[in-house]
């Protein structure tokens, strides 16, 4: 009869070489690990207020038509438009107020009803800490309403793992030549 140790060790052997034959026909692409292992500790909510400045007249739009359908011109909500934006970010609504950041992105109006857009834009800083980060709104921007709410998915740099939401606030509006200043307030769970 095998003594308990030389029993013990012949499981051991076995698991291994059984594990290491398993590993090398089915390398693994994933593993459960701690937050601490990416240095996460306790979730922060930062509050963000700034402008957006959105220039459509002029020799240096910020934010360009790109495409638009044959029915658009027709349409009354510019359904079909689609626009690329590169818009400053700054910290009060005077056109040389501090840039803190840029909005990048695209809008498509995507509403027959009202001017409803979806937007996809980069918020991305280059102030202090928050420098290089960036902050990725996905939502409906519905511009005529007095305050439209859209969601943030993500972000990086400081702002990984990021999830919240922005209120944006049209501040003032050239509807002669598209212009606008509008207000934002961005509230972001990250670490
Ligand atoms: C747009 O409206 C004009 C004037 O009402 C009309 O002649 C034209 O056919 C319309 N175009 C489209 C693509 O609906
Ligand atoms: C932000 O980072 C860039 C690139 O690292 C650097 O050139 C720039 O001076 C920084 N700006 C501020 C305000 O820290
Ligand atoms: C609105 O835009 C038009 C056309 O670009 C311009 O002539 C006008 O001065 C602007 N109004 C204001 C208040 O800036």
């Amino acid at each position: 009869m095998l003594k308990p140790l030389t029993l013990i060790s012949t499981f051991t052997l076995l698991f291994f070489l059984f594990s290491s034959h398993v590993t090398a026909k089915q390398p693994r692409f994933y593993r459960t690990i701690s937050p601490t292992f990416l240095g996460l500790r306790k979730e922060k909510l930062t509050h963000l207020h700034f402008y957006f400045h959105d220039t459509a007249s002029g020799p240096n739009p910020t934010a360009i038509v790109v495409a638009q359908a044959q029915i658009t011109k027709n349409s009354s909500t510019l359904f079909g438009a689609v626009a690329v934006m590169d818009d400053p970010l700054t910290v009060g609504p005077e056109p040389g107020s501090k840039i803190v950041g840029k909005a990048q992105g695209i809008w498509a109006a995507a509403s027959h009803d009202e001017i409803g857009l979806v937007m996809v834009v980069n918020l991305e800083f280059c102030e202090g800490k928050y420098n290089g980060s960036t902050l990725s709104l996905f939502g409906r921007n519905a511009v005529l309403n007095s305050v439209r709410e859209m969601p943030i998915v993500g972000g990086s740099g400081v702002f990984r793992f990021a999830h919240g939401y922005g209120e944006a606030k049209t501040h003032w509006f050239n509807i002669t030549s598209g212009d606008a200043v509008v207000e934002y307030n961005v509230y972001v769970f990250h670490y």
